[in-house]
C-alpha cells in the first residue's frame, strides 16, 4: 500500500495523530493537510483540500476527518471524481471497498466508535474491490459528475 491523503478539521485532531501514528508505523506514505490544532477551521475547506490533493493522482485513497465524518463526507461527495464512504465498522470498512470501490472514507473525532478507527482502515485497505456487478452500479453513479 502507497501513498494516503489525510486531513481533519479541530474535531478530530486526536484522532488524526491516531491514524497517522498507526500509517507510519506500516510505512505508509502520508499526505497529511491538517489540520494541526484546535483552532476552528470549516470542515468543507479540509475536504475539498484533500479532494483536490487526491485528484492530482498517485493516490491509493483519501481519509477524511471532522467532527462526525458527516461534512466532510458531504462534501467530498460533491467533488467529481470522488465516492467517499461515511465508515462506522468493520462491515461498512469491508464494503466501502468491495462494493463502493470508495476513493476516500470518513471518520468522526466526536463519535464513540464500538470498533477502533484504525481498524476499520485497515480492514478497507485489506479488502479488494469485487467489481462485476458493481462496475455497472459505480459507473451510474459517477455518471451523475456530469450531470452537475
Ligand atoms: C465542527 O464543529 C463540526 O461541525 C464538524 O467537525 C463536523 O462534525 C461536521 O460535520
Amino acid at each position: 500500500m502507497g501513498k494516503i491523503v489525510l486531513a481533519g478539521d479541530h474535531g478530530a485532531v486526536e484522532l488524526k495523530k491516531q491514524i497517522t501514528d498507526f500509517l507510519k508505523k506500516k510505512n505508509i506514505d502520508i499526505t497529511d493537510l491538517g489540520t494541526f490544532g484546535d483552532a476552528a477551521v470549516d470542515y468543507p475547506d479540509i475536504a475539498l483540500a484533500a479532494c483536490r490533493e487526491f485528484l492530482k493522482g498517485g493516490y491509493d485513497f483519501g481519509i477524511l476527518l471532522c467532527g462526525t465524518g458527516i461534512g466532510v463526507c458531504i462534501t467530498a461527495n460533491k467533488v467529481k471524481g470522488i465516492r467517499c464512504a461515511l465508515v462506522s465498522d468493520l462491515f461498512t470498512a469491508e464494503m466501502a471497498k468491495a462494493h463502493n470501490n470508495a476513493n476516500f472514507i470518513a471518520f468522526g473525532g466526536r463519535v464513540a466508535y464500538a470498533t477502533p478507527v484504525t481498524a476499520m482502515i485497515e480492514k478497507f485497505m485489506t479488502t479488494a474491490y469485487e467489481g462485476g456487478r458493481h462496475e455497472r452500479r459505480i459507473a451510474k453513479m459517477m455518471a451523475l459528475d456530469k450531470q452537475g
